[in-house]
Protein backbone atom coordinates (compact mmCIF):
# COMPACT_ATOMS: atom_id res chain seq x y z
CA UNK A 1 0.00 0.00 0.00
CA UNK A 2 1.84 3.36 -1.29
CA UNK A 3 -1.21 5.51 0.01
CA UNK A 4 -2.15 6.15 4.17
CA UNK A 5 -5.48 6.01 2.48
CA UNK A 6 -5.90 2.25 2.89
CA UNK A 7 -8.72 2.00 0.20
CA UNK A 8 -6.20 3.03 -2.37
CA UNK A 9 -4.76 0.23 -4.91
CA UNK A 10 -1.48 0.81 -6.94
CA UNK A 11 -2.88 -2.32 -9.41
CA UNK A 12 -6.23 -2.33 -10.81
CA UNK A 13 -8.20 -5.08 -12.99
CA UNK A 14 -11.39 -4.17 -14.38
CA UNK A 15 -13.50 -6.57 -15.70
CA UNK A 16 -17.45 -7.44 -16.46
CA UNK A 17 -17.31 -10.06 -14.13
CA UNK A 18 -15.72 -10.44 -11.27
CA UNK A 19 -13.40 -13.62 -10.55
CA UNK A 20 -15.98 -14.90 -7.65
CA UNK A 21 -19.51 -16.55 -7.76
CA UNK A 22 -22.48 -15.99 -5.29
CA UNK A 23 -23.25 -19.55 -4.55
CA UNK A 24 -26.49 -19.54 -2.37
CA UNK A 25 -27.01 -22.65 0.18
CA UNK A 26 -29.62 -24.96 0.83
CA UNK A 27 -30.31 -22.72 4.61
CA UNK A 28 -30.37 -19.41 2.21
CA UNK A 29 -26.86 -18.04 3.35
CA UNK A 30 -24.82 -16.82 0.81
CA UNK A 31 -21.10 -16.93 0.29
CA UNK A 32 -18.36 -16.31 -2.67
CA UNK A 33 -16.52 -18.87 -4.35
CA UNK A 34 -13.65 -18.00 -6.43
CA UNK A 35 -14.09 -19.25 -9.81
CA UNK A 36 -11.11 -21.00 -10.80
CA UNK A 37 -10.41 -19.31 -14.43
CA UNK A 38 -7.27 -18.56 -16.09
CA UNK A 39 -7.18 -14.65 -16.19
CA UNK A 40 -7.86 -15.13 -11.98
CA UNK A 41 -4.88 -17.14 -11.77
CA UNK A 42 -2.10 -15.29 -13.57
CA UNK A 43 -3.57 -12.35 -12.18
CA UNK A 44 -3.39 -13.46 -8.16
CA UNK A 45 0.53 -13.21 -8.03
CA UNK A 46 0.05 -9.86 -9.32
CA UNK A 47 -2.70 -9.05 -7.41
CA UNK A 48 -0.56 -9.73 -4.32
CA UNK A 49 2.56 -8.44 -4.71
CA UNK A 50 1.29 -5.47 -6.20
CA UNK A 51 -1.31 -4.12 -3.74
CA UNK A 52 -4.69 -4.94 -5.86
CA UNK A 53 -8.13 -5.11 -6.08
CA UNK A 54 -10.60 -6.21 -8.96
CA UNK A 55 -13.73 -4.06 -10.01
CA UNK A 56 -16.43 -6.05 -11.66
CA UNK A 57 -20.28 -7.10 -11.67
CA UNK A 58 -21.30 -10.05 -8.99
CA UNK A 59 -23.24 -11.86 -11.89
CA UNK A 60 -26.94 -10.70 -10.40
CA UNK A 61 -29.00 -7.76 -10.44
CA UNK A 62 -29.76 -5.46 -7.80
CA UNK A 63 -27.05 -7.13 -6.14
CA UNK A 64 -25.21 -4.32 -3.81
CA UNK A 65 -22.02 -5.63 -1.72
CA UNK A 66 -19.58 -3.42 0.19
CA UNK A 67 -15.80 -4.52 -1.00
CA UNK A 68 -14.46 -7.77 0.17
CA UNK A 69 -11.67 -9.64 0.27
CA UNK A 70 -11.50 -13.47 -1.31
CA UNK A 71 -8.13 -15.45 -1.31
CA UNK A 72 -6.07 -12.61 -0.64
CA UNK A 73 -7.75 -10.64 -3.67
CA UNK A 74 -9.97 -7.21 -3.13
CA UNK A 75 -12.81 -7.87 -4.51
CA UNK A 76 -14.70 -4.80 -5.41
CA UNK A 77 -18.21 -5.43 -7.02
CA UNK A 78 -20.08 -2.65 -9.44
CA UNK A 79 -24.15 -3.23 -8.97
CA UNK A 80 -26.01 -3.53 -12.11
CA UNK A 81 -29.99 -2.77 -12.25
CA UNK A 82 -32.12 -5.39 -14.16
CA UNK A 83 -32.42 -2.96 -16.98
CA UNK A 84 -29.08 -2.67 -16.76
CA UNK A 85 -28.34 -6.23 -17.05
CA UNK A 86 -30.69 -6.44 -19.90
CA UNK A 87 -29.35 -3.66 -22.03
CA UNK A 88 -25.78 -3.19 -21.03
CA UNK A 89 -24.71 -6.82 -20.71
CA UNK A 90 -27.78 -8.83 -22.39
CA UNK A 91 -28.36 -6.08 -25.25
CA UNK A 92 -25.16 -4.10 -26.28
CA UNK A 93 -22.47 -6.41 -24.91
CA UNK A 94 -23.97 -9.67 -26.02
CA UNK A 95 -26.46 -8.81 -28.51
CA UNK A 96 -24.23 -6.13 -30.54
CA UNK A 97 -20.71 -6.39 -29.97
CA UNK A 98 -20.48 -10.01 -29.44
CA UNK A 99 -22.45 -10.95 -33.00
CA UNK A 100 -20.61 -8.02 -34.44
CA UNK A 101 -17.00 -8.70 -33.22
CA UNK A 102 -17.43 -12.39 -34.64
CA UNK A 103 -17.97 -12.40 -38.19
CA UNK A 104 -21.62 -11.40 -37.74
CA UNK A 105 -22.15 -15.06 -37.36
CA UNK A 106 -25.72 -14.05 -35.70
CA UNK A 107 -26.79 -10.61 -36.75
CA UNK A 108 -26.48 -7.98 -34.13
CA UNK A 109 -29.56 -5.88 -33.45
CA UNK A 110 -28.53 -2.14 -32.47
CA UNK A 111 -30.63 -0.33 -29.94
CA UNK A 112 -30.02 2.83 -28.94
CA UNK A 113 -31.49 2.54 -25.39
CA UNK A 114 -28.42 -0.79 -25.27
CA UNK A 115 -25.88 2.37 -26.38
CA UNK A 116 -27.05 4.30 -23.64
CA UNK A 117 -26.55 1.82 -20.94
CA UNK A 118 -23.23 0.42 -22.14
CA UNK A 119 -22.18 4.68 -21.78
CA UNK A 120 -23.98 4.80 -18.25
CA UNK A 121 -22.37 1.13 -17.30
CA UNK A 122 -18.48 2.20 -18.22
CA UNK A 123 -18.86 5.13 -16.65
CA UNK A 124 -19.88 3.26 -13.62
CA UNK A 125 -17.12 0.74 -13.81
CA UNK A 126 -14.67 3.82 -14.75
CA UNK A 127 -15.74 5.99 -11.61
CA UNK A 128 -15.51 2.85 -9.07
CA UNK A 129 -12.00 3.13 -10.46
CA UNK A 130 -10.96 6.40 -10.11
CA UNK A 131 -12.48 6.44 -6.42
CA UNK A 132 -10.10 3.81 -5.36
CA UNK A 133 -6.79 3.87 -7.84
CA UNK A 134 -3.45 5.41 -6.06
CA UNK A 135 -1.78 8.58 -7.48
CA UNK A 136 -0.19 7.01 -10.59
CA UNK A 137 -1.98 3.28 -10.50
CA UNK A 138 -1.95 0.50 -13.21
CA UNK A 139 -5.57 -0.25 -14.25
CA UNK A 140 -5.84 -2.97 -16.48
CA UNK A 141 -9.38 -3.20 -18.08
CA UNK A 142 -10.79 -6.19 -19.79
CA UNK A 143 -12.75 -7.03 -22.28
CA UNK A 144 -15.43 -5.45 -25.26
CA UNK A 145 -18.34 -4.51 -22.37
CA UNK A 146 -15.46 -1.86 -21.03
CA UNK A 147 -14.46 -0.47 -24.16
CA UNK A 148 -15.16 3.12 -22.98
CA UNK A 149 -13.41 2.69 -20.18
CA UNK A 150 -10.01 3.52 -20.97
CA UNK A 151 -10.88 7.24 -22.26
CA UNK A 152 -13.30 7.98 -19.29
CA UNK A 153 -10.19 7.00 -17.01
CA UNK A 154 -7.59 9.19 -19.27
CA UNK A 155 -9.72 11.84 -18.78
CA UNK A 156 -10.60 11.99 -14.84
CA UNK A 157 -7.28 10.51 -13.99
CA UNK A 158 -4.05 11.63 -16.24
CA UNK A 159 -1.61 10.24 -13.75
CA UNK A 160 -3.02 6.83 -14.35
CA UNK A 161 -1.29 4.14 -16.44
CA UNK A 162 -3.77 2.08 -18.84
CA UNK A 163 -4.11 -1.28 -20.64
CA UNK A 164 -7.45 -2.70 -22.59
CA UNK A 165 -6.93 -6.24 -23.29
CA UNK A 166 -9.61 -7.41 -25.87
CA UNK A 167 -10.62 -10.99 -25.55
CA UNK A 168 -12.97 -11.86 -28.26
CA UNK A 169 -11.62 -11.02 -31.65
CA UNK A 170 -11.46 -7.32 -33.99
CA UNK A 171 -13.63 -7.56 -36.98
CA UNK A 172 -11.95 -6.04 -40.00
CA UNK A 173 -13.36 -2.74 -40.93
CA UNK A 174 -16.30 -3.80 -43.32
CA UNK A 175 -18.09 -5.34 -40.53
CA UNK A 176 -16.99 -2.73 -37.73
CA UNK A 177 -18.39 -0.24 -39.44
CA UNK A 178 -21.85 -1.00 -39.17
CA UNK A 179 -21.73 -0.02 -35.71
CA UNK A 180 -23.36 3.12 -35.16
CA UNK A 181 -20.99 4.03 -32.28
CA UNK A 182 -17.86 2.79 -33.95
CA UNK A 183 -16.13 6.05 -33.50
CA UNK A 184 -16.91 6.40 -29.90
CA UNK A 185 -15.96 2.77 -29.13
CA UNK A 186 -12.83 3.23 -30.84
CA UNK A 187 -11.68 6.70 -29.15
CA UNK A 188 -13.10 5.00 -25.93
CA UNK A 189 -10.19 2.14 -26.36
CA UNK A 190 -7.63 4.55 -27.79
CA UNK A 191 -7.56 6.34 -24.04
CA UNK A 192 -5.35 3.11 -22.79
CA UNK A 193 -1.35 3.67 -23.47
CA UNK A 194 -1.31 -0.31 -24.04
CA UNK A 195 -3.84 -2.12 -26.20
CA UNK A 196 -3.59 -5.87 -26.24
CA UNK A 197 -5.26 -8.43 -28.59
CA UNK A 198 -5.08 -12.21 -29.36
CA UNK A 199 -4.17 -12.29 -32.88
CA UNK A 200 -2.25 -9.85 -34.83
CA UNK A 201 -5.03 -9.85 -37.43
CA UNK A 202 -6.84 -8.51 -34.69
CA UNK A 203 -4.66 -5.65 -34.03
CA UNK A 204 -4.04 -5.09 -37.77
CA UNK A 205 -8.49 -4.69 -37.79
CA UNK A 206 -7.97 -2.24 -35.08
CA UNK A 207 -5.30 0.33 -36.32
CA UNK A 208 -7.07 0.09 -39.67
CA UNK A 209 -10.30 1.29 -38.53
CA UNK A 210 -8.28 3.82 -36.72
CA UNK A 211 -6.86 4.99 -39.71
CA UNK A 212 -10.34 4.89 -41.68
CA UNK A 213 -12.46 6.56 -38.81
CA UNK A 214 -10.20 9.44 -37.30
CA UNK A 215 -7.06 9.38 -39.87
CA UNK A 216 -4.27 8.75 -37.03
CA UNK A 217 -1.00 7.72 -38.52
CA UNK A 218 -0.04 4.21 -37.14
CA UNK A 219 3.05 2.93 -37.34
CA UNK A 220 2.58 -0.94 -36.33
CA UNK A 221 2.74 -1.74 -33.37
CA UNK A 222 1.78 1.95 -32.80
CA UNK A 223 -0.85 4.60 -33.33
CA UNK A 224 -0.10 8.28 -32.73
CA UNK A 225 -3.13 9.74 -31.06
CA UNK A 226 -3.11 13.13 -30.38
CA UNK A 227 -4.19 15.13 -26.91
CA UNK A 228 -7.94 15.57 -28.01
CA UNK A 229 -8.17 11.68 -27.11
CA UNK A 230 -8.52 12.76 -23.16
CA UNK A 231 -5.32 14.04 -23.08
CA UNK A 232 -3.44 16.60 -22.06
CA UNK A 233 -0.60 15.61 -25.01
CA UNK A 234 -0.24 13.47 -27.86
CA UNK A 235 0.57 9.91 -27.49
CA UNK A 236 1.92 6.57 -28.89
CA UNK A 237 -0.09 4.30 -27.89
CA UNK A 238 0.97 0.62 -28.65
CA UNK A 239 -1.59 -2.08 -30.08
CA UNK A 240 -0.52 -5.31 -30.69
CA UNK A 241 -0.62 -8.94 -30.09
CA UNK A 242 -0.55 -10.82 -26.65
CA UNK A 243 -1.98 -14.32 -27.24
CA UNK A 244 -3.57 -15.59 -23.83
CA UNK A 245 -3.01 -19.06 -22.23
CA UNK A 246 -3.42 -21.00 -19.42
CA UNK A 247 -2.15 -22.27 -16.07
CA UNK A 248 -0.94 -25.12 -17.83
CA UNK A 249 1.33 -26.85 -15.06
CA UNK A 250 -1.83 -26.74 -12.74
CA UNK A 251 -3.86 -28.58 -16.04
CA UNK A 252 -0.91 -30.84 -16.46
CA UNK A 253 -0.62 -31.45 -12.07
CA UNK A 254 -4.64 -32.35 -12.13
CA UNK A 255 -4.06 -35.08 -15.06
CA UNK A 256 -1.30 -36.61 -12.97
CA UNK A 257 -3.69 -36.80 -10.02
CA UNK A 258 -4.58 -40.83 -9.59
CA UNK A 259 -7.77 -39.53 -8.44
CA UNK A 260 -8.84 -38.05 -12.27
CA UNK A 261 -6.87 -41.20 -13.80
CA UNK A 262 -9.53 -43.36 -12.42
CA UNK A 263 -12.13 -40.81 -13.18
CA UNK A 264 -11.04 -40.99 -16.88
CA UNK A 265 -11.33 -44.37 -16.87
CA UNK A 266 -14.85 -44.89 -15.59
CA UNK A 267 -15.83 -42.42 -17.71
CA UNK A 268 -14.85 -44.42 -20.42
CA UNK A 269 -16.21 -47.63 -19.02
CA UNK A 270 -19.70 -45.51 -18.07
CA UNK A 271 -19.81 -45.06 -22.53
CA UNK A 272 -19.23 -48.89 -22.97
CA UNK A 273 -15.79 -48.84 -23.79
CA UNK A 274 -15.73 -46.99 -27.26
CA UNK A 275 -12.42 -47.69 -29.41
CA UNK A 276 -12.73 -43.96 -29.74
CA UNK A 277 -13.82 -41.40 -27.43
CA UNK A 278 -13.95 -37.57 -29.08
CA UNK A 279 -14.83 -35.02 -26.99
CA UNK A 280 -16.40 -31.34 -27.55
CA UNK A 281 -16.20 -28.66 -24.74
CA UNK A 282 -17.59 -25.19 -25.05
CA UNK A 283 -20.23 -22.70 -24.21
CA UNK A 284 -23.27 -23.11 -25.45
CA UNK A 285 -22.78 -20.31 -28.03
CA UNK A 286 -23.16 -19.67 -31.76
CA UNK A 287 -19.65 -18.92 -32.42
CA UNK A 288 -18.25 -22.30 -31.43
CA UNK A 289 -19.56 -24.65 -34.55
CA UNK A 290 -21.12 -27.18 -32.08
CA UNK A 291 -23.92 -28.08 -35.27
CA UNK A 292 -20.94 -28.06 -37.92
CA UNK A 293 -19.52 -30.36 -35.58
CA UNK A 294 -22.63 -32.42 -34.94
CA UNK A 295 -23.11 -32.52 -38.65
CA UNK A 296 -19.98 -33.76 -39.89
CA UNK A 297 -20.52 -36.68 -37.36
CA UNK A 298 -23.75 -37.33 -38.16
CA UNK A 299 -22.89 -37.76 -41.84
CA UNK A 300 -19.85 -39.82 -40.93
CA UNK A 301 -22.58 -42.56 -39.30
CA UNK A 302 -24.47 -42.28 -42.14
CA UNK A 303 -22.09 -43.12 -44.55
CA UNK A 304 -20.95 -46.06 -42.40
CA UNK A 305 -16.61 -44.68 -42.14
CA UNK A 306 -17.40 -45.05 -38.55
CA UNK A 307 -19.66 -47.26 -36.25
CA UNK A 308 -21.90 -46.29 -33.08
CA UNK A 309 -19.84 -49.35 -31.37
CA UNK A 310 -16.37 -47.85 -31.93
CA UNK A 311 -16.60 -44.39 -31.69
CA UNK A 312 -18.74 -41.95 -29.30
CA UNK A 313 -19.20 -38.04 -28.66
CA UNK A 314 -19.45 -36.48 -25.69
CA UNK A 315 -20.46 -33.05 -26.00
CA UNK A 316 -20.40 -30.52 -22.77
CA UNK A 317 -22.27 -27.27 -23.50
CA UNK A 318 -21.56 -24.83 -21.09
CA UNK A 319 -25.38 -22.83 -20.51
CA UNK A 320 -24.61 -19.50 -21.25
CA UNK A 321 -26.63 -15.95 -21.47
CA UNK A 322 -29.58 -18.15 -21.47
CA UNK A 323 -31.86 -14.99 -21.93
CA UNK A 324 -30.95 -14.23 -25.38
CA UNK A 325 -32.85 -14.77 -27.65
CA UNK A 326 -29.59 -16.46 -29.89
CA UNK A 327 -29.07 -18.23 -27.48
CA UNK A 328 -32.69 -19.71 -26.55
CA UNK A 329 -32.49 -20.93 -29.96
CA UNK A 330 -29.25 -22.21 -30.82
CA UNK A 331 -29.66 -24.55 -27.85
CA UNK A 332 -32.96 -25.68 -29.53
CA UNK A 333 -31.30 -26.21 -32.94
CA UNK A 334 -28.43 -28.24 -30.85
CA UNK A 335 -30.88 -30.11 -28.83
CA UNK A 336 -33.01 -31.27 -31.73
CA UNK A 337 -29.99 -32.34 -33.89
CA UNK A 338 -28.56 -34.11 -30.88
CA UNK A 339 -32.22 -36.07 -30.48
CA UNK A 340 -32.17 -36.89 -34.13
CA UNK A 341 -28.76 -38.34 -34.06
CA UNK A 342 -29.07 -40.75 -31.03
CA UNK A 343 -32.65 -41.82 -31.75
CA UNK A 344 -31.27 -42.96 -35.60
CA UNK A 345 -27.94 -44.24 -34.50
CA UNK A 346 -27.76 -45.18 -30.78
CA UNK A 347 -28.00 -48.87 -30.42
CA UNK A 348 -29.16 -50.38 -26.48
CA UNK A 349 -25.50 -50.74 -25.79
CA UNK A 350 -23.94 -47.61 -27.38
CA UNK A 351 -25.05 -43.63 -27.34
CA UNK A 352 -24.25 -41.94 -30.11
CA UNK A 353 -23.77 -38.56 -28.53
CA UNK A 354 -23.32 -38.06 -24.64
CA UNK A 355 -24.20 -34.62 -24.66
CA UNK A 356 -24.44 -32.57 -21.16
CA UNK A 357 -25.94 -29.30 -20.48
CA UNK A 358 -23.60 -27.96 -17.52
CA UNK A 359 -20.49 -26.52 -16.50
CA UNK A 360 -18.34 -28.94 -14.76
CA UNK A 361 -15.59 -28.26 -11.79
CA UNK A 362 -12.28 -28.49 -13.54
CA UNK A 363 -11.25 -32.07 -11.92
CA UNK A 364 -14.06 -33.51 -14.41
CA UNK A 365 -12.99 -31.30 -17.14
CA UNK A 366 -9.49 -32.09 -16.76
CA UNK A 367 -11.08 -36.40 -16.38
CA UNK A 368 -13.06 -35.83 -19.64
CA UNK A 369 -9.54 -34.41 -21.40
CA UNK A 370 -7.98 -37.71 -20.59
CA UNK A 371 -10.85 -40.10 -21.23
CA UNK A 372 -11.08 -37.91 -24.64
CA UNK A 373 -9.18 -39.53 -27.88
CA UNK A 374 -10.09 -36.67 -30.01
CA UNK A 375 -10.91 -33.14 -29.26
CA UNK A 376 -12.99 -31.46 -31.88
CA UNK A 377 -12.61 -27.52 -31.60
CA UNK A 378 -14.45 -26.16 -34.62
CA UNK A 379 -15.65 -22.60 -34.01
CA UNK A 380 -16.87 -20.99 -36.62
CA UNK A 381 -15.22 -17.56 -34.93
CA UNK A 382 -13.06 -17.42 -31.76
CA UNK A 383 -11.07 -14.78 -29.91
CA UNK A 384 -8.44 -17.95 -28.71
CA UNK A 385 -10.65 -21.30 -27.35
CA UNK A 386 -8.92 -21.83 -23.71
CA UNK A 387 -10.02 -25.24 -24.08
CA UNK A 388 -8.09 -26.35 -27.23
CA UNK A 389 -4.98 -25.33 -24.79
CA UNK A 390 -6.15 -27.23 -21.96
CA UNK A 391 -6.55 -30.38 -23.60
CA UNK A 392 -2.90 -30.33 -24.64
CA UNK A 393 -2.01 -29.46 -21.44
CA UNK A 394 -3.45 -32.69 -19.92
CA UNK A 395 -1.62 -34.88 -22.75
CA UNK A 396 1.06 -35.40 -20.39
CA UNK A 397 1.28 -39.31 -22.13
CA UNK A 398 1.88 -37.04 -25.63
CA UNK A 399 -1.27 -38.96 -26.76
CA UNK A 400 -4.32 -37.67 -28.43
CA UNK A 401 -5.33 -35.39 -31.26
CA UNK A 402 -6.71 -32.02 -31.27
CA UNK A 403 -8.98 -31.25 -34.53
CA UNK A 404 -8.66 -27.21 -34.62
CA UNK A 405 -10.27 -24.76 -36.24
CA UNK A 406 -8.24 -22.32 -38.18
CA UNK A 407 -10.59 -19.57 -37.33
CA UNK A 408 -9.68 -19.84 -33.73
CA UNK A 409 -6.64 -17.98 -32.11
CA UNK A 410 -4.89 -20.97 -30.51
CA UNK A 411 -4.49 -21.85 -34.56
CA UNK A 412 -2.01 -19.77 -34.57
CA UNK A 413 0.37 -21.29 -32.02
CA UNK A 414 -0.79 -24.90 -32.15
CA UNK A 415 0.15 -25.14 -35.71
CA UNK A 416 0.89 -28.85 -35.04
CA UNK A 417 -3.28 -29.73 -35.01
CA UNK A 418 -5.59 -31.00 -37.60
CA UNK A 419 -6.34 -27.72 -38.85
CA UNK A 420 -9.81 -27.19 -40.18
CA UNK A 421 -12.59 -25.10 -41.72
CA UNK A 422 -15.45 -26.01 -40.11
CA UNK A 423 -17.91 -24.49 -42.54
CA UNK A 424 -16.19 -27.18 -45.01
CA UNK A 425 -18.36 -30.34 -43.73
CA UNK A 426 -15.97 -32.77 -46.20
CA UNK A 427 -12.34 -31.47 -45.04
CA UNK A 428 -14.05 -31.74 -41.43
CA UNK A 429 -14.85 -35.10 -41.63
CA UNK A 430 -11.84 -36.48 -43.66
CA UNK A 431 -10.02 -35.11 -40.84
CA UNK A 432 -12.27 -36.67 -37.88
CA UNK A 433 -11.38 -39.95 -39.40
CA UNK A 434 -7.65 -39.04 -39.67
CA UNK A 435 -7.66 -38.53 -36.25
CA UNK A 436 -9.17 -41.63 -34.92
CA UNK A 437 -6.87 -43.58 -37.03
CA UNK A 438 -3.55 -41.40 -36.11
CA UNK A 439 -0.60 -44.24 -35.37
CA UNK A 440 0.36 -43.36 -32.22
CA UNK A 441 3.56 -41.87 -33.08
CA UNK A 442 2.32 -39.27 -35.29
CA UNK A 443 -0.06 -38.29 -32.14
CA UNK A 444 3.03 -38.09 -29.75
CA UNK A 445 5.64 -36.41 -32.57
CA UNK A 446 2.63 -33.27 -33.22
CA UNK A 447 1.38 -33.33 -29.35
CA UNK A 448 5.23 -33.18 -28.13
CA UNK A 449 5.59 -29.93 -30.04
CA UNK A 450 1.82 -28.51 -29.10
CA UNK A 451 2.72 -29.39 -25.37
CA UNK A 452 5.54 -27.20 -25.55
CA UNK A 453 4.22 -24.71 -26.87
CA UNK A 454 1.30 -24.19 -24.09
CA UNK A 455 4.44 -24.80 -21.70
CA UNK A 456 6.29 -21.86 -22.34
CA UNK A 457 3.76 -19.52 -23.42
CA UNK A 458 1.44 -19.79 -20.53
CA UNK A 459 -0.86 -17.21 -18.71
CA UNK A 460 1.91 -15.93 -16.25
CA UNK A 461 3.83 -15.25 -19.34
CA UNK A 462 1.37 -13.82 -20.81
CA UNK A 463 0.16 -11.23 -17.84
CA UNK A 464 4.00 -10.37 -17.65
CA UNK A 465 4.55 -9.46 -21.05
CA UNK A 466 1.58 -7.65 -20.96
CA UNK A 467 2.12 -5.46 -17.72
CA UNK A 468 5.79 -5.40 -18.86
CA UNK A 469 4.74 -3.32 -22.29
CA UNK A 470 2.60 -1.59 -20.16
CA UNK A 471 5.48 -0.40 -17.52
CA UNK A 472 7.73 0.86 -20.20
CA UNK A 473 5.05 2.48 -21.74
CA UNK A 474 5.05 5.25 -19.58
CA UNK A 475 7.68 6.67 -16.90
CA UNK A 476 6.19 5.41 -13.85
CA UNK A 477 6.98 6.75 -10.26
CA UNK A 478 10.09 5.18 -9.15
CA UNK A 479 9.06 2.49 -6.28
CA UNK A 480 6.14 1.42 -8.76
CA UNK A 481 8.77 0.68 -11.90
CA UNK A 482 10.55 -1.61 -8.79
CA UNK A 483 8.59 -3.06 -6.90
CA UNK A 484 5.20 -4.81 -8.42
CA UNK A 485 6.39 -6.50 -11.42
CA UNK A 486 9.61 -6.84 -10.26
CA UNK A 487 8.14 -9.43 -7.82
CA UNK A 488 5.68 -10.97 -9.83
CA UNK A 489 9.16 -11.81 -12.02
CA UNK A 490 10.60 -13.46 -8.94
CA UNK A 491 7.29 -15.27 -8.08
CA UNK A 492 7.09 -16.59 -11.27
CA UNK A 493 10.70 -17.65 -11.82
CA UNK A 494 10.18 -19.80 -8.09
CA UNK A 495 6.84 -21.46 -9.35
CA UNK A 496 8.69 -22.46 -12.62
CA UNK A 497 12.05 -23.74 -10.57
CA UNK A 498 11.06 -27.71 -11.05
C1 LIG B 1 -15.99 -14.79 -23.21
C2 LIG B 1 -15.70 -13.33 -22.94
C3 LIG B 1 -15.65 -13.03 -21.45
C4 LIG B 1 -16.89 -13.56 -20.77
C5 LIG B 1 -17.06 -15.05 -21.07
C6 LIG B 1 -18.32 -15.65 -20.44
O1 LIG B 1 -14.89 -15.57 -22.87
O2 LIG B 1 -14.50 -12.94 -23.58
O3 LIG B 1 -15.55 -11.64 -21.24
O4 LIG B 1 -16.85 -13.33 -19.39
O5 LIG B 1 -17.11 -15.24 -22.47
O6 LIG B 1 -19.45 -14.95 -20.82
P1 LIG B 1 -20.39 -14.22 -19.78
O7 LIG B 1 -21.30 -13.38 -20.60
O8 LIG B 1 -21.11 -15.33 -19.06
O9 LIG B 1 -19.53 -13.42 -18.83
Amino acid sequence: MTSSNTEDYDFLVLSNRLPVDRVVAADGSASWQHSPGGLVTALEPVMRAADGAWVGWAGQADLHVEPFESDGIQIVPVALSADEVENYYEGFSNDTLWPLYHDVIAPPSYHREWWESYVKVNRRFAEAAVAIAAEGAIVWVQDYQLQLVPRMLREARPDLTIGFFNHIPFPPYGIFSQLPWRTQIIEGVLGADVIGFQRVADAANFSRAVRRLLGFVTKNPYIEVPETIGGEQSRRVLAKSFPISIDSRSFEQLAREPAVQARAQEIREGLGNPKTIMLGVDRLDYTKGIGHRLKAYGELLTEGRIQVEDVTLVQVANPSRERVQAYMQLRDEIELTVGRINGDFATMSHTAISYHHHGYPREEMVALYLAADVMLVTALRDGMNLVAKEYVATRFDESGVLVLSEFTGASDELKRSLRINPHDIEGLKDAIVRAIDMPREEQTRRMRSMRKRVFVNDVERWSLDFLTALRSSRELPAELAEDPLGELEWTVDRVRRP
